[in-house]
């Protein structure tokens, strides 16, 4: 069986779902088409550890149609689409993914990707590649190179490049700023906006938000909330953010005091146990806790769970966990990133996921052609790449870029100015 889904009777809903994404993704499609005539990926085997959904399916063929041989799982237990996974199934992807997959499942998926001896890997969160250098060290030499999508996983690898212990190129496409500026910023505040929204039902105006982490994540989420008529509470560690955030015209708080007031609160920071047992006791009955940081260890959840006295499942996708003096706490999405976790959640918006998987299509296409050439390091996509996954934006929305003259090319290029 080169495929493990839920159930594969879900795939013609899944077909329609990915036909809907790749109506609105014109750049990753303008690139499939290229691909199909070029066949970049031909005879190479691409293995991928991405958020099963419709718009990775969209990746997933154009890597296809590039010639790859595409095997896929998810990165993250509670992300994949069950109609979308059986939908590729159908296409001829090797899919291994299913929502609610537990801890050995999501790792015994991640091992069956592996099994067919990638020689690109496409990555987010760094889970597969850690695997590769922990457990299946057999591949290091086959694979050519790997992408990775998201802040958590550059920091993870940054950390084995900086030890040595990093064995083959990877491409930072989060860092690009065709990925950051708008995925991790636009489109994690609208989409966990919308998660939280959506799995609640509860109103933002006039609720006091904590966010805490004011980096790519945190200011997007902000700005949103606030348009949305919430009081925004910032927390932060590094001294520059918070005061960009307090010069946004955000409260910046130590989490003590922001525990005390929060309504709402999101995690957004990639480090873990920003809000702990000591906060948890401060918070107000009602509090609702979550998290759009890569892993579910934002919130210390093991220690919720030991406050707690009662605990039940109110709504789907929040749980309600009840203090020794009776005030309740809601946690998410059982604190995995709400945006893509919760049952209503969408991820993020199609027009945003179309910059982000075009970067990961074209330096999956890139690694096929110089990985054997670059360091085991962490490499920044080539200004090239992003410009024209910017180009190609530009032009699918109709917007054209003024040209600068002769005159102001040579003024721009020169230093004796005024003499
Ligand atoms: N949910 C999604 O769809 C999605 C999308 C993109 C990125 N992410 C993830 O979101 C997280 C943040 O990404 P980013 O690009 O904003 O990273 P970033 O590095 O730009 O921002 C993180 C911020 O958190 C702050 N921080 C760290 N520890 C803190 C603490 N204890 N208390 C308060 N602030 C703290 C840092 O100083 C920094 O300003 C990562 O885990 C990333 O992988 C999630």
């Amino acid at each position: 069986m080169t495929y493990k889904v839920r159930d594969i009777k879900l795939a013609p809903k899944g077909k329609r779902m990915i036909e809907w994404a790749e109506h609105h993704m014109p750049v990753l499609m303008t690139i499939r088409r290229e691909f199909s005539r070029t066949k970049p990926l031909k005879g190479l085997t691409v293995g991928a550890a991405l958020h099963t959904e419709m718009k990775t399916a969209v990746l997933a063929k154009t890597l296809a149609a590039a010639g790859a041989r595409v095997a896929i799982t998810g990165c993250n237990p509670l992300s994949t689409r069950d109609e979308v996974a059986a939908a590729l199934a159908r296409e001829g992807i090797n899919v291994y993914a299913w929502r609610g997959e537990t801890t050995r499942e999501y790792y015994a998926n991640l091992n069956r990707v592996l099994d067919y001896e990638p020689d690109i890997l496409v990555d987010d969160g760094a889970d597969l590649i850690s695997l590769v250098h922990i457990k299946r060290r057999g591949l290091v030499n086959r694979i050519r190179g790997a992408s990775e999508e998201t802040t958590t996983g550059i920091n993870r690898l940054r950390t084995m490049a900086s030890r040595g212990e990093l064995k083959f190129p990877v491409m930072a496409v989060n860092d690009s700023p065709t990925k950051r500026l708008f995925d991790n910023r636009f489109g994690t505040a609208e989409s966990t906006l919308q998660a939280i929204m959506g799995i609640t039902n509860t109103l933002i105006a006039g609720k006091n938000v904590v966010v805490v982490g004011y980096g790519f994540v945190g200011r997007g989420i902000t700005s949103r909330a606030k348009g949305l008529g919430a009081i925004v509470t910032v927390v932060e560690i590094d001294p520059i953010n918070a005061l960009e955030a307090a010069m946004d015209g955000f409260r910046v708080a130590r989490m003590a005091e922001a525990a005390r007031i929060g309504d709402i609160f999101i995690t957004t920071t990639g480090n873990l146990k920003v809000i702990r047992k000591e906060h948890m006791r401060l918070m107000k009955d009602g509090a609702i806790l979550c998290n759009a940081g890569h892993f579910n260890v934002e919130i210390d959840i093991p220690a919720l769970v030991k406050l707690a006295v009662k605990r039940r499942e109110v709504l789907e996708d929040v749980n309600e966990f009840q203090l020794r003096d009776g005030r309740r706490l809601y946690l998410l999405a059982e604190g995995r990133l709400v945006n893509l976790a919760g049952m209503r959640s969408l991820g993020h918006p199609m027009e945003i996921m179309d910059m982000s998987f075009a970067l990961q299509a074209l330096s999956t296409a890139y690694l096929a052609k110089h990985g054997r050439g670059l360091e085991p390091r962490v490499h920044d996509v080539p200004t090239e790449i992003d410009r024209k996954v910017a180009e190609l934006k530009l032009r699918s929305l109709g917007i054209k870029l003024e040209k600068p003259t002769v005159e102001q090319c040579k003024y721009l290029r020169s230093w004796q100015i005024g003499t």
